[in-house]
């Protein structure tokens, strides 16, 4: 499996140069991982592709949601391909999915639906396949899917671009702390399994004056990311502002403030993921500088008999 990872062209949004233990620590050793729900092809002894198969979260992240199936990774060896290979996997993957329960499949999983491969695919998180690695549209209509979720990946680079500058920016810098705390606490089981293995620190703006949290988000290091990209980088998630403090500029303080530091840490990259429906989201993120960089992407389809 290491070696068809390597040799699927997966593009920019997937690590390489990492050994065996990646994919153990990050897949086969999750409490939910059934080899069952992994499908191989051979051609004689030789692997030529593969399909991975899962489930959401329930909506509390207790669980599984075994109604709700998710397609987590798919690939074939490019000598391999237009062969009828990929849409083969799929469907045995959906069979696997029906049997266990499944009345929906989303291939790509989705911006918190993916169990599998966080750390691995997707840079931050693996929110859906990447626009730019495969004919996603073509091969997944024919195989009767409908658009899902498309999610933008948004970069910064911290050592090329400047800070923005404004007053409302500056007042609130006078007026707020950054407080860091540990790990992330209080987060469900779903947050574990997918990031509890990664460091990771949570990140608080306080008013001074009222010790009040007026915004709070998260960092996720993405360490196995730097034997590709060749610089340190780390994604930023969970931005929140209670709902009495929004529009007065807290969560473009926090992510400037989260910039900051990490710049004094060396780390060259920061990243976040956007629903490309959240306008509020991707002007928060363009408003610190930071740009598009890809789409991942997600395929629906209602099984049959459900
Ligand atoms: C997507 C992928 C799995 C398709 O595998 P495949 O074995 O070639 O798929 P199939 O042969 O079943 O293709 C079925 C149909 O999809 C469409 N299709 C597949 N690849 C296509 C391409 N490159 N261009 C246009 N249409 C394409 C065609 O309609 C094709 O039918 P046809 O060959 O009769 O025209 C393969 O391209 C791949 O592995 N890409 C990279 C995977 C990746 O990045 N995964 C990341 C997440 S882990």
């Amino acid at each position: 499996m290491l070696q068809l990872w390597h040799s699927c062209n997966l593009g920019p949004s997937a690590a390489e140069g990492f050994s065996t233990d990646i994919l153990e620590l990050f897949t086969f050793s999750l409490p939910f991982f059934d080899r069952k729900g992994l499908i191989l092809a051979f051609d004689d002894e030789k692997p030529v592709g593969f399909v991975h198969a899962g489930f959401a979260p329930t909506a509390d992240l207790s669980g599984l949601d075994y109604r709700q199936g998710t397609l987590a990774a798919l690939m074939v060896l490019p000598a391999y391909r237009r062969k009828g290979i990929g849409s083969q996997l799929v469907r045995l993957a959906e069979q696997y999915l029906a049997e266990k329960g499944a009345a929906v499949v989303e291939a790509g999983g989705g911006r918190e639906k993916n169990g599998f491969y966080v750390g691995m695919y997707g840079g931050l998180q693996p929110s859906g396949f990447s626009e730019s690695s495969a004919a996603w549209d073509t091969f997944f209509s024919r195989l009767g899917y409908s658009p899902g979720s498309r999610t933008i990946v948004v970069r910064r680079d911290l050592f090329k671009s400047r800070d923005p500058v404004n007053a409302r920016l500056i007042r609130n810098r006078r007026q707020v702390n950054l407080v860091i705390t540990d790990r992330p606490s209080g987060q469900p089981w779903w947050w574990f399994v997918r990031f509890g293995h990664l460091d990771s620190l949570r990140f608080e703006l306080e008013e001074r004056a009222s010790r009040k949290i007026v915004a709070s988000g998260q960092i996720i290091g993405m360490d196995v990311f730097i034997p590709k990209w060749g610089v340190r980088s780390v994604g930023i998630r969970d931005v929140f502002v209670p709902e009495s403090e929004r529009r007065h500029g807290y969560a473009l303080a926090l992510v400037l403030e989260i910039c900051r530091r990490l710049r004094d840490e060396a780390v060259q990259l920061i990243e976040a993921h956007v629903d490309a429906e959240s306008q509020g989201g991707l002007d928060l993120f363009t408003s610190a500088n930071f740009e598009p960089v890809e789409h991942l992407l997600t395929f629906r389809r209602t099984l049959s008999g459900s």
